[in-house]
């Protein structure tokens, strides 16, 4: 049984769910492998097919990947935020402020997530030309956007992590993945939703990244 939702309904409101994951409801493994077949369907590189999904539902296992969700948090690096992030993040108000209030609340009831989702990609690229980068993440992370849409179509509900990232040797040691030959690709919580309906998010607006033929220094906001 899927949700009755167009093509467009389904791309504009597959949201991060972080409050709204119904974590008393455990979510029936039928499901999760009809997901898995639709996120196959996604392209990869040379139709090399390097994918595979992690999942992760029974109680002892759930709990040692939810502590390492938990450890991972303070650790979270990346990028320095430009000014362009920082205006773009809060072009509608409050944005930032629910992220934050959401993760919070996941945080305190990571253990109680049904299910977690970890998509890993064969072959590592850690130091290698953007070029190589490029082919490998683009080998995984359509097919993990299409079982996040497939999950959404379903009722279900996701959000999309990185808490992977900082611990992914000790993660994958868990998971019995060898690590020398897979990279995780995102640390994704998964659980029936609280309601079905869902908005399409306010965005920065389509002309301010849309260029036609060239490239366009956008008018709005802090230029870089
Ligand atoms: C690469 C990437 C990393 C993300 N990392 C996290 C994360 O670590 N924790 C989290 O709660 N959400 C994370 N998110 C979810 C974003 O915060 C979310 O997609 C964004 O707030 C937009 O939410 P919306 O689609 O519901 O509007 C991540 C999303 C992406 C694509």
């Amino acid at each position: 049984m899927t949700l009755d939702l167009t093509p467009d309904q389904l791309l504009s409101t597959t949201r991060a769910v972080r409050k709204r994951l119904d974590l008393d409801r455990p979510v029936p493994h039928y499901l999760i492998e009809e997901c898995v077949d639709l996120a196959t369907q996604a392209p990869t590189g040379r139709n090399r097919q390097r994918w595979h999904f992690i999942v992760v539902t029974e109680p002892t296992q759930r709990r040692a990947v939810a502590d390492i969700f938990l450890r991972a948090l303070p650790l979270a690096s990346g990028q320095p935020l430009t000014e362009r992030d920082v205006w773009r993040m809060n072009y509608h108000s409050s944005s930032t402020e629910r992220v934050f209030d959401g993760l919070r609340h996941l945080a305190a009831n990571i253990h109680r997530v049904p299910a977690f989702v970890i998509p890993g990609v064969e072959g590592r690229t850690d130091h290698a030309p953007v070029a190589v980068q490029a082919g490998a993440w683009g080998s995984i992370l359509p097919a993990v956007w299409s079982f996040m849409l497939a999950a959404r179509a379903r009722g279900l509900g996701t959000v999309w992590t990185t808490a992977q990232g900082p611990l992914e040797r000790e993660l994958a040691g868990i998971l019995n993945v060898p690590y020398e030959d897979i990279m995780l690709a995102a640390f994704i919580p998964l659980a029936y939703t609280i309601g079905t309906d869902f908005k399409p998010a306010r965005r920065v607006p389509s002309e301010q990244v849309l260029h036609w033929d060239q490239w366009k220094h956008s008018s709005a906001g802090p230029s870089q």
